[in-house]
């Protein structure tokens, strides 16, 4: 048996094809590519705008300037995500506040959000960034209730769930990144998640004025829209402080091939993930599915008592299971800074047992039951 990773890319023929037409052709950068992405990829999550960008981190990095976010405004998100969903509040010199999880969803917790909020003068917090964790959609229509009550904008970290879902209380299903509940939404095109461009991100909005800002932080804050003066066909003006972010069009060209192959790789996802929850049902404890929601999989997560010896027998089988992730307050990092360390018990017994198995459309039938296979005689031990 071949060694077997926790995730892996899936890439085609097909995909090749493109990046080398687009390597024979004009534009490697700023061609008609990216536009073409962007495009696809907002019909694809049915928001009205889609900004690309060069990955999630710096994504997230443009959603809070967007946003507005000032030196020493504080801004709620998950102990249980990848740093950069955090590191972005702090890029822009904000305080990154932690709330605690749902233990049965690993999602941040609507109530001890809530709790947080309330327990600050009004105005103390400026938003919320909610992860949907593994690909598991945050219901954001109750994000957005409390968000409205208090003022606060919401960034959607959407980058484990591209093709994902959850249905609001009028029936209505919403897809991850829509931009119906949140003001923004940030994919990750990084190899391990659901669409591949060695580096990459998408920013997905339904306001022109966050899109045409995006713009402008995208690309240096150079534009040639609205200028003070104009000097001829070569000018432009530098308006804000602004970054070169930018997708190239090879990366774009490959993003659009993957693009159109998520949603059979999100139902592949289901299929194995439905058949970890046979296997485990009643005996290890995996993240549950709020009703009438899809997660689209980019883990697939489960609990143990022995989580260490779990990792290392997995290992011993050339199983390479991985752990998402390490409670971001207790990273060096965040905990010399110390912002409000509330009681974040749930990230923290959660942190003890979880442990990521193989998830990847690639990943075979016969791969899946050794796995299972084994995983079952270590908890039966
Ligand atoms: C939840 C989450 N947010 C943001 C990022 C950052 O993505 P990128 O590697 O594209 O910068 C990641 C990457 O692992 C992630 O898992």
């Amino acid at each position: 048996m071949q060694p077997i990773p926790y995730g892996r890319q899936s890439i085609t023929q097909e995909d090749i094809d493109a990046v080398v037409k687009t390597l024979q052709a004009d534009f490697l950068t700023q061609g008609p590519k990216v536009k073409e992405f962007e495009v696809k990829f907002a019909e694809y999550v049915g928001s009205k705008y889609a900004v690309a960008i060069n990955n999630a981190t710096a994504g997230l990095h443009l959603a809070v300037l967007t946003m507005g976010l000032k030196e020493d405004e504080r801004v709620i998100t998950t102990p249980i995500t990848f740093a950069a969903s955090a590191n972005c509040v702090r890029y822009a010199e904000g305080e990154v506040w932690f709330a605690d999880i749902d233990s049965d969803t690993y999602l941040l917790s609507l109530e001890s959000t809530q709790r947080l909020i309330e327990s600050k003068p009004k105005g103390f917090f400026k938003g919320i960034i909610p992860v949907d964790f593994g690909g598991l959609p945050v219901n954001l229509e109750t994000f957005r209730e409390l968000a409205n009550k208090h003022d606060l904008w919401i960034i959607e970290d959407a980058c484990h769930a591209p093709g994902g879902y959850f249905t609001d209380s009028k029936g209505n299903k919403q897809n991850c990144g829509n931009g119906n509940y949140a003001d923004l939404g940030i994919f990750s095109f990084h190899p391990v998640k659901h669409i591949a461009c060695g580096e990459g991100g998408m920013v997905t909005t339904n306001s022109e004025e966050h899109y045409k800002k995006l713009l402008l932080l995208r690309s240096h804050g150079i534009t040639k829209e609205h200028m003070s003066e104009n000097h001829g066909g070569w000018f432009y003006e530098m308006q804000e402080l602004g970054f070169n972010y930018r997708l190239t069009d090879i990366q774009s060209a490959l993003g659009i091939t993957q693009l159109a192959k998520n949603g059979k790789g999100v139902i592949r996802r289901n299929e194995i993930a439905t058949t970890y929850k046979e296997a485990f049902l009643g005996k290890i404890k995996f993240q549950s599915l709020p009703e009438n929601a899809l997660n689209a999989h980019h883990l697939f997560v489960v609990e143990v008592d022995d989580r260490k010896g779990l990792y290392d027998y997995l290992r011993e089988y050339q199983i390479y299971a991985q752990i998402h992730y390490i409670p971001v307050h207790t990273l060096p990092y965040y905990h010399k800074i110390g912002y409000g360390l509330a009681d974040l018990k749930h990230a923290e017994n959660y942190y003890d047992n979880c442990i990521s198995l193989p998830m990847y459309p690639s990943l075979s039938n016969e791969e899946q039951n050794f796995v299972i296979e084994k995983v079952i005689k270590f908890v039966s031990k």
